[in-house]
């Protein structure tokens, strides 16, 4: 196949879309994904990042179809990440002229995955112009969004930004801007993607999104999904809400259980945080709802269970006690969270044992290494089946958990 879409006239996106990706580094690709390269037709010619290895020959087809593949001059790299370099071995091979546009960290880093020695590069620093003829790109260097060598480029003649994997979202779609596609479910996959992706490099993605601030955007071009057009400003006023892990009014109860006795008591401590939202509600009724999810781990992908930890205010977590440990799904959510570094929730450990310490008191040390505030309950335990006074327990920290949630959001606003 050979299908390109056209952004402005000579400036094409020549990517994939990848509608069959399920597991993208264990990001659950449920929507599919794409990998975006840009070809700009100047006076030069500059293909801005590739594709991952597998779709190299239909990124050559793309590209062949609109220019001689030996008059393209740059192959610009934004970011070595094999899904955006994949296909840039086939194409140096591919295209004889071009030269390899990137920084220097860059280069480092396709030298750690390729055979780079017969490469030619062109090494660009932070705020250096590359001419094209009548337009040029400036690269800006993005240290640590998400890699050591990420760059963005912006095209001041077009007013497009090259944002690689900022913006960007797991999506696999026929149409290519975000006009043409439902909003709200754009955000959320962008949101998903920040908080799977991005979320560790909040500072620095604030620090990105001031200089973005400063420019005139008429597109942003990212590396993933569809391009942002007529809604530059949504994206926007997202991103710093993301970036610094602003707090919803939501609770999560995330669980494992074995023989149900944890789910009872995740049950009850979602029924007591549902009726607390109620109760403001009622209180409060030009406020949002507070907003609470019952999640067991096992039957919840991580990416969703991030996506939704992303802005959570508090979360409980709980597992039954497996072998004196916690359940081996719930070790993950706590590692992959941990590694995510989410802004502090108030939280809470919970679970059932049957004849010793485990999962409760596992969680509950996990929190504290995380330095979230627990409640003072917390590791709130039962042993096998709980029975009425720990329900009522379960129910009671499930309201002390929306409340934190609620003072978390207004102390926000
Ligand atoms: C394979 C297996 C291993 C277990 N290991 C422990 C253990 O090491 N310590 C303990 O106190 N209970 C242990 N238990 C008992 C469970 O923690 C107990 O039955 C608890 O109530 C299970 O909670 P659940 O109903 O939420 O799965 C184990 C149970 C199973 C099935
Ligand atoms: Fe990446
Ligand atoms: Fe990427």
């Amino acid at each position: 196949m050979k299908l390109t879409f056209e952004l402005r006239p000579g400036i094409d996106q020549v990517g994939y879309v990848d509608y069959n990706v399920r597991d993208f580094h264990s990001y659950d690709t449920r929507l599919g994904a794409t990998y975006n390269a840009y070809l700009v037709r100047d006076e030069k010619v500059a293909l801005i990042d590739t594709v991952k290895a597998p779709f190299a020959e239909q990124l050559k087809r793309n590209v062949a179809a609109l220019v001689a593949l030996d008059s393209v001059d740059y192959l610009v790299c934004l970011h070595a990440e094999m899904d955006h370099s994949g296909a840039l071995p086939e194409m140096v091979r591919a295209c004889p002229n071009a030269v390899v546009v990137c920084n220097a960290k860059c280069r480092e880093a396709l030298a750690g995955f390729y055979d780079v020695s017969d490469w030619k590069f062109q090494i660009v620093n932070s705020n250096e112009t590359l001419s094209l003829g009548k337009r040029s790109l400036t690269f800006v260097n993005v240290p640590m969004v998400h890699w050591p060598e990420s760059t963005v480029c912006y095209m001041p003649e077009e007013k497009i930004l090259f944002s690689n994997d900022a913006f960007g979202q797991h999506i696999a779609t026929s149409n290519r801007f975000d006009d043409e596609c439902d909003l709200p479910k754009l955000l959320e996959e962008a949101k998903s993607y920040y908080a799977n992706i991005v979320a560790p490099y909040g500072r620095q993605t604030l620090k990105v999104l001031d200089v973005v601030g400063t420019l005139e955007l008429e597109l942003i071009a990212p590396a993933h999904g569809v391009i942002w057009r007529s809604h530059i400003k949504e994206i926007l006023d997202e991103y710093p809400k993301w970036a610094s892990g602003q707090y919803a009014p939501k609770v999560l109860v995330i669980y494992d259980t074995m023989w149900q006795s944890t789910e009872l008591m995740a049950e009850e401590i979602y029924a007591g945080a549902v009726e607390f939202g109620q109760t403001l509600a009622k209180e409060n009724p030009n406020e949002p709802r507070l907003d609470v999810h019952l999640m067991h781990a096992r039957k919840t992908t991580l990416t969703r269970m991030a996506a939704e930890a992303l802005d959570a205010a508090a979360i409980a977590f709980g597992s039954a006690t497996l072998n004196a440990n916690l359940m081996p799904r719930m070790a993950a959510v706590l590692a992959y969270f941990q590694g995510l570094k989410f802004r502090e929730k108030t939280a809470l450990a919970f679970g059932s044992f049957g004849w010793g310490v485990g999962g409760p008191e596992a969680i509950h040390k996990t929190l504290e290494t995380l330095k979230y505030p627990v409640l003072d309950l917390s590791p709130l335990k039962a042993k096998q089946r709980p029975d009425a006074t720990t329900l009522d327990a379960c129910r009671n920290a499930g309201a002390a958990l929306a409340k934190a949630a609620w003072e978390r959001y207004l102390g926000d606003k």
